[in-house]
């Protein structure tokens, strides 16, 4: 069933329950790393021939129901006037990170088509070489998250400067926020235009927020971003992680889908976000390095915690670490599948 992904999104009858990996395409597949060892990532970010290739490099070797087209969520702040690299090892690196009202000032808003054409490029031969086999997901980060990287310059662990520009001057966040969203919001709409069946909002460290401080100094902005999609007829994700408690607030910004870490029960997190939209997720990602017989036990008990309720795509509570065997991938999706298939 071609379409199980989208069904489930919508909270439909499906034969089983749908699969996909976030970072599905990555590290731990050789075939990538051997497209990786000619090219940065950001090369294969902006060249669509070979972002198309390790777009369906997962597709090819695993029962997964969902692409996701291969971009990262810090693309847009390059055009913003933001200069972005990916040190080996360190992860992402700003080298001119936000620091002042005069810095958010000088930002420059996102032209979709002439700024991030190549990711537009991307989506519709990915689309057109998938031939209707699966949907193809698009994706974009969320304010907060994307303020985090473009403020402390790249990873953070207390963001410490995230949150002093948040508190010392609030005019400035607000500001800040409000220009990530637009470009989010233009961007986002620019890669359904192009092709993408569904779209995914990464709010990755939204978890390092306060319920108060989520719904003042972020949740307005993410909400801004999913009202800007409602006529698309896309289904809208929203994905964040150490989120248990925001879940309700999150569940409520517009969207269709919630993303749940592992950090809460299925049934728990879903009661929380509300029965009335889908979720997606949520086996820790590290329960992939555990024998099979412990896999299996963990991903029984996410379906079992599901209950058979319509609008169940299962995944991962973040993303695919690099060192994970490929194998216990394929495992999940096939078990998921085998696990979850209906009469009828
Ligand atoms: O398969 C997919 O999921 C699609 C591709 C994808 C990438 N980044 C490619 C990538 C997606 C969905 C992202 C999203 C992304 N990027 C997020 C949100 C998801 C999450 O995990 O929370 C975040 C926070 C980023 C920012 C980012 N990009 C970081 C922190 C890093 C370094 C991580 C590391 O492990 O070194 C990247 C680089 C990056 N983006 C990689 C990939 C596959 C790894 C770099 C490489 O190939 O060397």
């Amino acid at each position: 069933m071609a379409d199980r992904f989208l069904r489930a999104c919508r909270r439909e009858p499906v034969d089983c329950t749908p699969v996909w990996f976030m970072r599905q395409a990555g590290r731990y597949l050789p075939e990538y790393q051997e497209v990786r060892a000619g090219h940065s990532i950001l090369e294969v970010c902006k060249t669509p021939d070979l972002a198309v290739e390790v777009t369906l490099q997962p597709i090819r070797r695993f029962s997964v129901d969902a692409a996701i087209i291969f971009a990262d969520i810090l693309l847009p702040l390059e055009p913003m006037g933001l200069s972005l690299e990916f040190a080996a090892g360190e992860g992402p690196v700003i080298a001119n990170p936000v620091r002042s009202a005069a810095d958010v000032t000088a930002l420059k808003p996102v032209r979709p088509e002439a700024d991030l054409g190549f990711v537009l490029e991307s989506i519709s031969q990915a689309r057109a070489a998938l031939a209707g086999e699966v949907p193809l997901v698009g994706f974009a980060g969320a304010p907060f998250t994307l303020a985090s990287y473009a403020i402390e310059g790249g990873g953070s662990r207390s963001y410490i400067r995230t949150k002093q520009l948040m508190y010392r001057d609030p005019e400035a966040w607000h500001d800040l926020v409000g220009r990530l969203a637009d470009a989010v919001a233009g961007f986002l709409v620019a890669q359904v235009a192009a092709g993408a069946q569904a779209v995914q909002l990464f709010d990755s460290w939204v978890g390092a927020l306060s319920p108060d401080d989520y719904a003042e100094y972020a949740h307005p902005y993410t909400q801004r971003i999913f009202a800007a999609l409602a006529d698309s007829g896309v289904p809208r994700i929203h994905f964040g992680t150490g989120a248990s408690t925001l879940l309700p607030l999150m569940a409520n910004a517009g969207c269709d889908v919630i993303g749940l870490d592992w950090r809460i029960p299925l049934d728990d997190g879903w009661a929380a976000a509300g029965h009335d939209i889908a979720v997606q997720g949520n086996l820790d990602p590290v329960v992939l390095f555990a024998p099979e017989h412990e896999i299996e036990r963990r991903v029984l008990d996410v379906v079992k915690r599901a209950d058979g309720r319509p609008g169940h795509i299962f995944n991962l509570g973040h993303g695919i670490l690099p060192e994970t065997p490929p194998e216990a991938v394929g495992f999940v999706a096939d078990l998921v599948h085998r696990a979850t298939r209906r009469a009828g």
